[in-house]
Parts: C-alpha cells; sequence; structure tokens
C-alpha cells in the first residue's frame, strides 16, 4: 500500500457535506482571524510583562502594562473561540493527517487543553494583582502564563507539521518495529516556521497600539500625552519587529522541500514584499488617524500567511497522491443552509451587535447610553437567537423522529 492510498483510506468514508474547495477557502480564512488574536495576544503579553518590569522609569508604562494585560486577556478568550473553526475545517478536509498527527502525539494534544487551562488562570491572576503598588514578584505569574502559551503555540505547530510528513508517521508509531502508544513525544518541529510565525507578534501589538491611540482620541478624559506614547511605542515595535520576522521568514523559505518550486514561488516573495512594505508604511505614514489602516494591511499580510501555509499543504500532500478535490461529494442541503444562514444571522446580527456596542461603550466617557439603530440591532439580535435555537431543535427533533419512529 503507498503512503497516498493509506491516507486516502483513512479518509472518512460519508465524504464531504460539500465541495472540497469551500472547506478549503474557510479553512484558509477563518485561520486568519485565529492568529490574529494569537499574534496580538502573545505580543500584548509581553509588552505587559515588558511595562510592569519598567513601571518606575516613565509614567506610562504602568498604565500601558495594565491595559495590554487586559487585551491579552481578551485576546486569548478569541483565539481560543476562534481556533474552534479552522479546526473543523481541517478535520473535514484534512482528516487523516490532522488525526494522525495528533494521536500519534496524543499526550501532547491533551496535555494542550490542560495547559492552556494554567496559562490562562496564570494570566488571571497577574490581571488582578497588577497594580500600581504591586510587588516585582507578581510577573512571575504572566511570564508563567506567557511561556505555556509559547508551547501551547509549539504544540499547535507540531501538530501541523506532524501531518505533512505521512512518511514518518510508521516510523514515529512503531519506532525499531514496536507499537509506541504512549503519544508522549512532539516527533517534529519546523524551528523557522514557529519562530517566524510567533514573531510576528511584534508588527502585530505595534499596529494595534497605533489603532489603538485613535480608537481613544476621543475620549477628554484619557491623557494625550499616554497616547502618543503608546503611538510611538507601537511605530517602533512594528517598524524593527518586522526585520526580524523578515529574516525568520528568508530561514523557512529556505528550510522547504526540495525541488524549487516551493522556495520559488511567488507568494513566499509577496509574504516577504508584505512584511517590507507594512514596516515602510508604518515607518514613513503613522501620522494619527491611520491606525485602522495599518490594522487593516497587517489582517490581509496574515491571509498571505495562511494561503502560503495551505500551498505548501497541497503541494506536500500531492507528492503523495492526496488531493482533497478527490474527496467523495455528499451535499446535505439542510446542514448547508443552517450553516450559512447561521454564519450570516447569528454571526452577522449576534456578532455585529457585540462589535457595535463594545465599539461604541469604549468610546464614551461617561455612561454609555446606546442609540436608537444600536438598540434595534440588539433587538433584531435577540430575535434571531430566538429563531436559531427553535429551528436547531425543531430539525433535530425532526430527524429523531424520523429515524427512531418512521419506516
Ligand atoms: C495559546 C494558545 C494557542 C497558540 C499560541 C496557538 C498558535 C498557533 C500557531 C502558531 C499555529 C500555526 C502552526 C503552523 O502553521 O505551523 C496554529 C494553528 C492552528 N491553531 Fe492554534 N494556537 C493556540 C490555541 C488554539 C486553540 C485553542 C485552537 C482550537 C480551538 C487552535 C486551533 C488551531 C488550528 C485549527 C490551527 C491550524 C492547524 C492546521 O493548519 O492544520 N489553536 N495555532
Amino acid at each position: 500500500m503507498t503512503i497516498g492510498s493509506m491516507m486516502n483510506a483513512m479518509r472518512d468514508p460519508a465524504g464531504v457535506p460539500g465541495a472540497p474547495g469551500l472547506f478549503e477557502a474557510l479553512f484558509v480564512g477563518t485561520w486568519v482571524l485565529h492568529i490574529a488574536f494569537v499574534l496580538l495576544t502573545l505580543g500584548a503579553c509581553a509588552l505587559a510583562v515588558a511595562g510592569f518590569l519598567l513601571r518606575e522609569s516613565g509614567p506610562h508604562w504602568a498604565r500601558l502594562s495594565a491595559a495590554m494585560t487586559g487585551v491579552a486577556k481578551i485576546g486569548v478568550s478569541l483565539l481560543i473561540v476562534l481556533g474552534v473553526a479552522p479546526l473543523l475545517f481541517t478535520q473535514v478536509i484534512y482528516d487523516p493527517q490532522w488525526y494522525a498527527s495528533n494521536v500519534l502525539s496524543a499526550s501532547w494534544a491533551i496535555g494542550f487543553i490542560a495547559t492552556l487551562i494554567v496559562g490562562y488562570c496564570s494570566w488571571f491572576v497577574f490581571y488582578a494583582k497588577n497594580e500600581a503598588s504591586a510587588k516585582r514578584v507578581v510577573v512571575a505569574y504572566a511570564v508563567v502564563a506567557l511561556a505555556i502559551f509559547l508551547l501551547d503555540g509549539l504544540i499547535m505547530h507540531a501538530l501541523t507539521y506532524q501531518a505533512l510528513l505521512p512518511e514518518r508517521w510508521m516510523e514515529w508509531y512503531a519506532p525499531g518495529g514496536v507499537v509506541d502508544t504512549s503519544g508522549a513525544r512532539l516527533h517534529a518541529v519546523q524551528w523557522p516556521r514557529y519562530l517566524f510565525i510567533i514573531s510576528l507578534s511584534a508588527p502585530a501589538v505595534g499596529v494595534f497600539l497605533l489603532a489603538y491611540a485613535d480608537y481613544f482620541a476621543p475620549r477628554s478624559d484619557i491623557d494625550p500625552s499616554y497616547l502618543a506614547f503608546a503611538r510611538t511605542l507601537g511605530r517602533k515595535i512594528a517598524v524593527f519587529g518586522s526585520p526580524v520576522s523578515l529574516a525568520l521568514l528568508l530561514w523557512w523559505t529556505a528550510d522547504l522541500p526540495p525541488g524549487g518550486h516551493l522556495v520559488a514561488h511567488p507568494l513566499a516573495f509577496l509574504l516577504a514584499l508584505s512584511l517590507l512594505a507594512l514596516a515602510w508604511l508604518v515607518w514613513t505614514k503613522s501620522a494619527p488617524g491611520r491606525g485602522y489602516l495599518f490594522l487593516g494591511a497587517g489582517v490581509a499580510m496574515l491571509l498571505l500567511l495562511s494561503i502560503w501555509r495551505e500551498i505548501i499543504r497541497v503541494s506536500v500532500l500531492s507528492t503523495f497522491g492526496y488531493s482533497i478535490d478527490d474527496y467523495k461529494v455528499n451535499i446535505d442541503w439542510p446542514s448547508a443552509i443552517l450553516f450559512a444562514t447561521t454564519l450570516l444571522g447569528v454571526g452577522g446580527l449576534v456578532g455585529g451587535f457585540y462589535l457595535t456596542l463594545c465599539y461604541q461603550a469604549g468610546r464614551a466617557r461617561e455612561v454609555y447610553f446606546p442609540g436608537a439603530s444600536v438598540a434595534r440591532l440588539g433587538s433584531a439580535a435577540v430575535g434571531v437567537l430566538i429563531v436559531w435555537i427553535a429551528t436547531f431543535f425543531t430539525y433535530g427533533a425532526a430527524v429523531w423522529v424520523k429515524n427512531v419512529f418512521l419506516p
């Protein structure tokens, strides 16, 4: 049996419930959201630690540290929620690779959840204690949390990377012919890839600070010198962080599978170019008012990275004769309609309502009162949730009645 036919045999025999290309696009698109919050969180964690340690060296560090502690606290919850979507999509079209890799490092895959809980709790302790009068030792909670988040990123990376090396699965499953079911090892790490992705936390938190300064600019109760400090710092971090990322990207490119077509791929150039362009734009055009634009440019760069990861995956797996286009397609219209309407209805209205509410509330100096349009959006969000819950349970009950009671 060849490796390709083994992977094809490991596929879910039920096939996929829609065009594989659609799931691939959703995978690539939703991963951008996941990694955006991963990078913002890691960058905010590092800055919160630095700000805490530097709080006696300037008037704004303590405040920035507290603000970044809050950003990271919310960031972790969002990166987890937004990690679920690509996780589901990779399980649909890359199920043989994802499951094989997870089983081969099962203890790490399970430990990932436990460590994430410990890391997040540790971050919460730091969040609760990060005040001007806090003792220096408190920072240990933040350092432990950050180290755990980095470890979790490494586990995620190893699970992703091992999935691209099916020719080595047998050697990991049964080293020397003896089956090892412990799942106790991370078998493969591609350091340049991992470090490159993690290094993007610097430009990510840098452009975030530019948008942060713009966002709070209309608030008369916030000291403008603090916002100017955040803007200058963000600019420096984004500009000086980018060459480090670029060097790591070049290292990763040199470490790609031989054969040349990936190394010279236009997308690798585009990715490198986008990093340089972002640094140049931030350096030359970071006047107040452009923060959201830089944030948008950063997200566009992450989309290139996401596409690049997918190009590598498709290219590597095609050498084994594996293609997602060979999946048996069993279109399940009710599920597809439920999914699309949930995304638009619940995602659009409920998500839109919360985003608008948070955006406006954060900018209000005193108590925030939503206007008529936000109130209408809120009512529509509650309405769509009721419709969604009713549809979900009615559909489930109908399927159950059909399967159990009807011939
Ligand atoms: C602190 C926690 C986390 C960190 C630092 C992190 C970081 C990362 C990184 C660096 C990658 C890219 C790996 C690579 O391409 O080499 C990645 C991929 C991914 N992460 Fe996370 N992650 C975290 C938590 C999560 C959680 C909780 C989920 C799911 C609920 C998740 C789902 C995913 C998925 C589905 C991928 C793509 C896997 C693939 O390409 O096959 N991550 N993550």
